[in-house]
């Protein structure tokens, strides 16, 4: 996700969204597919005694294999192929051998594969053995947020639809949404317009257009949304300890209307 920036840039997420033409959004398609397989890689992969640098090995092999890179190595001196974020790690957690996953912990992977030039960009968390009721509540009720976004979308509609959906939603269940970090738009860009929100009023924002591309990932906490980042200039944990989720996916508006391009093989949308 974007960190929230004050100041206007060129080609940055202020500027106009880019609008993608039909093999654009094919080649969006393709990168978006890659990234939800290796998400359902790694869904079978975690287990309890495995580390977050485990997961990140298994992320660069079979990207690797698949032809793309790694969009987030050396993204603004990021270390690492992939985001692990557990507990109350809101997002951006570097992978480590010192992280081992113990059961009952909730782990974020984040992936973005670049292949022939366009980004996927997807999130899931997952279960690590025996999660108490409390966190799988959060992780299914995160999933469900962020469906409540991509629903929300209408092509008459703006971007704040999204954000405002998904708000009202975590905070009729007594969680908090993290303001922090935002979607962005995604092309062959990492990070540009149009900023996606997780919070705020609806009708508010871009005006959603055929061929705009961009993420959902919100990030729902169980207790206040303030974050802190860590020493290490990049892990953002919860202020107050409490647990934080998060799920993402990468769509395109097409002319008939939104397309989620990071779909999981056996991912049944919940409504
Ligand atoms: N994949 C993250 C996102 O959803 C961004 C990670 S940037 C990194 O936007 F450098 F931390 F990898
Ligand atoms: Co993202
Ligand atoms: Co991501």
């Amino acid at each position: 996700m974007k960190r929230k920036k004050k100041r206007a840039r060129r080609g940055g997420r202020d500027s106009r969204p880019v609008l993608l033409n039909d093999d654009e959004i094919q080649a969006m398609r393709e990168a978006g597919h890659l990234a939800a397989s290796l998400l359902d890689d790694v869904k079978n992969y975690i287990s309890v005694g495995i580390t977050t640098e485990d997961i990140d090995r298994r992320i660069a092999k079979n990207t690797e294999d698949a032809g793309a890179i790694s969009a987030p190595l050396g993204y603004r001196g990021f270390p690492k192929h992939c985001c692990t974020s557990v507990n109350d790690v809101v997002c951006h957690g570097i992978p480590t051998p010192s992280k081992e996953l113990k059961s009952g912990d909730i782990v974020n992977v984040d992936v973005t594969p670049i292949l022939k030039g366009f980004h996927g960009d997807s999130s899931r968390t997952f279960e690590v053995g025996d999660v108490s009721p409390v966190a799988k509540k959060l992780v299914s009720n995160t999933y469900r947020a962020l469906w409540r976004g991509i629903r929300a979308i209408n092509i008459d509609g703006f971007t704040g639809d999204i954000g405002n959906a998904i708000q009202v939603f975590a905070e009729e269940l007594g969680y908090s949404v993290v303001r922090e970090f935002t979607g962005h738009g995604i092309n062959r860009i990492f990070h540009t317009s149009p900023t996606i929100f997780h919070y705020g009023a609806s009708g508010k924002g871009e005006a959603i257009s055929p061929g705009m591309s961009f993420t959902i990932e919100p990030m729902i906490n169980l207790g206040h949304w303030k974050t802190d980042i860590l020493e290490d200039g990049w892990t953002a944990v919860t202020r107050d300890g409490t647990l934080s989720a998060q799920f993402e996916h990468t769509l395109v508006i097409t002319p008939a209307g939104p397309e989620v391009m990071t779909l999981g093989a056996d991912e049944v949308p919940p409504f």
